[in-house]
C-alpha cells in the first residue's frame, strides 16, 4: 500500500481526474495513459459503469495507481478498499477518514477551509484535495493557508488547467494538481490522439 504522500508525489505534476462517458471511452483513455506512462488516476464515481472503468484501468494500467474519487459514503469507501489504490473525497468527512484508517485504505480527503484542515489534521492527515481550488482562492488561498499549517500538502483541483497549474505548481505545499484536461473526451481522442500522447509523455517526463 502507498501513502498518500507517496500518492501525491508518484503522480505529480497532474493527477488525471476521469469522468469516461463509456466503457469504451474509458478503454481508449487507459490504453492512451499506459502508453504515456500515465502514473496514477483518479476515476470518479459519476457514472453507473464507474466501477468497471476502475477494473479497466487496472488491468489495462498495470504499473500505475488507480484510485476512485467522488467517494462520498461508506459504501463506497468499502467497495474500494477491494477494488482501488487510493480514495480522494470532495470533501472532509470524519466516518470516511475513520473506516480509511480501520481498513488501512490510502485517502485523501478534500478540504476547502482552516476549519476542515484542521478536522482532519486531528485525524492524523496531512495530505488533501483543496476543492474546488479555483473558485475559493486558488493560490492565494493556498499560500494563506500554509502559514497556519506548514506541513500540510495540498493537490488543488477545480478549475485548473493548462494555463495556470504550473502557478500552483511553483508553492511548496503543492505536491500535484488534479485536473481533467489532461483526459481527452471521445471525440478528442479520435480527432487527435497523437496530439494527446505527447502531451502527456512531455508531462510525466522524468529526470530531465
Ligand atoms: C474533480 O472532480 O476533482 C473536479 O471536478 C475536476 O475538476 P476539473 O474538471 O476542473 O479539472
Amino acid at each position: 500500500m502507498h501513502d498518500a504522500l507517496t500518492v501525491v508525489k508518484k503522480t505529480a505534476p497532474v493527477m488525471a481526474v476521469a469522468q469516461f462517458t463509456s466503457l469504451d471511452h474509458a478503454k481508449a483513455c487507459a490504453e492512451l495513459f499506459a502508453e504515456a506512462a500515465v502514473p496514477a488516476v483518479e476515476i470518479t464515481l459519476r457514472h453507473p459503469d464507474a466501477w468497471q472503468m476502475v477494473k479497466l484501468c487496472k488491468d489495462l494500467m498495470p504499473n500505475a495507481l488507480i484510485g476512485v474519487g467522488t467517494v462520498l459514503n461508506r459504501r463506497q469507501m468499502l467497495r474500494a478498499v477491494d477494488e482501488a489504490d487510493f480514495v480522494i473525497s470532495p470533501g472532509f468527512s470524519r466516518e470516511l477518514s475513520m473506516l480509511a484508517h480501520k481498513t488501512l485504505t490510502t485517502y485523501i480527503p478534500g478540504v476547502a477551509t482552516a476549519t476542515e484542515i484542521m478536522a482532519a489534521m486531528a485525524e492524523e492527515h496531512r495530505v488533501f484535495k483543496m476543492y474546488p481550488a479555483a473558485a475559493i482562492g486558488g493560490v492565494a488561498l493556498l499560500k494563506s493557508l500554509s502559514g497556519p499549517f506548514p506541513d500540510a500538502v495540498f493537490c488543488p483541483t477545480g478549475g485548473i488547467s493548462e494555463a495556470n497549474y504550473q502557478e500552483y505548481l511553483a508553492l511548496p505545499c503543492v505536491s500535484c494538481v488534479g485536473g481533467s484536461w489532461i483526459v481527452p473526451s471521445e471525440a478528442a481522442l479520435q480527432k487527435d490522439r497523437a496530439g494527446y500522447l505527447s502531451m502527456l509523455k512531455r508531462l510525466y517526463q522524468r529526470g530531465t
